[in-house]
């Protein structure tokens, strides 16, 4: 069973059913891309009685939770408890996500590059720190935010507003403030599975946050992506792991709370080397759609092996082809969009390996499609490289049509430019 209803889950299910060890796949709730390749049961991911009753009925072997809420609320912890074999890590682990407090003072308390920062409850604290401290600064709430948390502010005035309105309770998860340094450079999303004995680096790429080209105006949740990402030397991933991700893993096990299941750290290489932005305790959104379709080893091999303990007796390999994502999204997103226009245009591309459209937000009636949501599709081409990969990508968005669709047509173009 896959848990949850994103492009993510999407990419999950497409990955497990070409597996010939999977018998069945159910996706809660999943949506109209699910739909067509796991049987979509519908429940609240956050009841977890409800959850369990589905997993008993159909008589589930394995499951992967997809994203953070029911991680950070302890869904894996209460499974565990009722022998469920469930890939993801616990309530205390996830941590590293749900509290940006937590995983700052743990980065500290190792020494694990991360930026400078400071953690307030109490504004005229946290003003002198940004007084003191100059723009730009990073405003962070230490809580989850759906990605709404986090503001790089280029003036003390808009720094003061936001982390006021932290302080003050814009956020349910938590009324702290965590200010941030801000780093200049280029951003990496990096991601190891783990279990309780060893851990595999299991690929990297690139993501585009801010909704318009040139990586300009609000974050999103991700308006594209793409691998190889051309800053991740060996070196590097070298560097990564020995001064990131190993620190890590060692403090949590010493912590008595060993990490497993996916983790994903977002990186800046800075002048300095690589610093860690953010800890994530799941697959990346778009990331995975990326991921999926490049793994060549068999996925339920990697999840049967991270729950039993036995992920050193297995090798993750992933194709050296490039992949591409990107993102249509509804015009005004992520702010204000209007939905349910029809989309035409995707069945041409059901029998292709080398394009493949997962569902974010679309509603399926009558036999159509439908836009539902602020993030439609994720279009992934896979190409010999970069550049014809980004090209069929978007022949790819040429032929599939909706009202009010938004997408950005600079997906890669770091990567791009960089081979100029
Ligand atoms: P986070 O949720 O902490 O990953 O922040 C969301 C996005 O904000 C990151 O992916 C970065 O693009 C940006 N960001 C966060 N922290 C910093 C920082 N200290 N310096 C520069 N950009 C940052
Ligand atoms: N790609 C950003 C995220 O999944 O948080």
């Amino acid at each position: 069973a896959v848990i949850g209803s994103g492009g993510r889950e999407h990419a999950i299910c497409y990955k497990l059913k070409q597996s010939s060890k999977i018998k069945k796949l159910v996706c809660i709730p999943g949506n109209a891309g699910t739909q067509k390749i796991a049987q979509n049961i519908k429940e609240d991911i956050s009841n977890f009685d409800a959850l369990y009753k589905i997993i008993i009925n159909q008589n589930i072997d394995i499951v992967i939770v997809g994203p953070e809420q029911p991680l950070v609320e302890g869904l894996v912890d209460y499974l565990n408890q009722k022998n469920v074999r469930v890939f993801g890590p616990d309530k205390f682990a996830s941590q590293l996500e749900g509290s940006k407090a937590f995983m700052k003072n743990l980065c500290k308390k190792n020494n694990i590059p991360t930026a400078n920062f400071g953690i307030f409850d109490d504004f005229k604290e946290a003003s002198n720190f940004i007084k003191k401290s100059g723009v730009p600064i990073v405003v962070k709430a230490d809580g989850l935010a759906a990605g709404k948390g986090v503001s790089v502010c280029t003036s003390v005035k808009e720094a003061l507003k936001n982390t006021k309105e932290i302080l003050e309770g814009k956020f349910e998860s938590s009324k702290r403030v965590i200010l941030e340094e801000f780093l200049l450079g280029d951003e990496l999303s990096y991601f190891c599975v783990i279990d309780k004995n060893s851990y595999h680096f299991f690929g990297s790429a690139q993501d585009h946050k801010r909704v318009g080209e040139g990586d300009a105006g609000p974050n999103t949740g991700g308006m594209g992506s793409y691998a190889p990402a051309p800053v991740m030397t060996p070196e590097l991933v070298q560097e990564a792991e020995d001064r990131i991700i190993r620190p890590v893993l060692d403090e949590m096990r010493r912590m008595g709370i060993p990490y497993k299941g996916v983790l994903y750290c977002g990186l800046m290489f800075t002048e300095e080397g690589p610093k860690v932005v953010e800890f994530n305790a799941r697959f990346g959104d778009p990331e995975c759609q990326i991921l999926m379709p490049l793994l060549t080893s068999d996925l339920v091999d990697v999840l049967e092996a991270a729950c039993d303990g036995r992920l050193h007796e297995i090798q993750i390999q992933n194709s050296d082809a490039a992949a591409v994502c990107v993102v249509m999204a509804s015009e005004g997103y992520p702010g204000a969009y209007e939905k349910g226009f029809t989309i035409d245009g995707l069945q041409a591309f059901a029998d292709r390996d080398d394009i493949v459209i997962f569902h974010a937000g679309t509603a399926h009636r009558d036999g159509s499609f439908f836009t539902d949501s602020g993030r439609v599709l994720c279009v992934t081409a896979i190409g010999d490289d970069i550049e014809s990969a980004v090209d069929k990508a978007y022949a790819a968005i040429d032929g599939i049509t909706y009202d009010n669709v938004y997408f950005r047509r600079d997906i890669a173009h770091r990567a791009l430019r960089r081979k100029d």
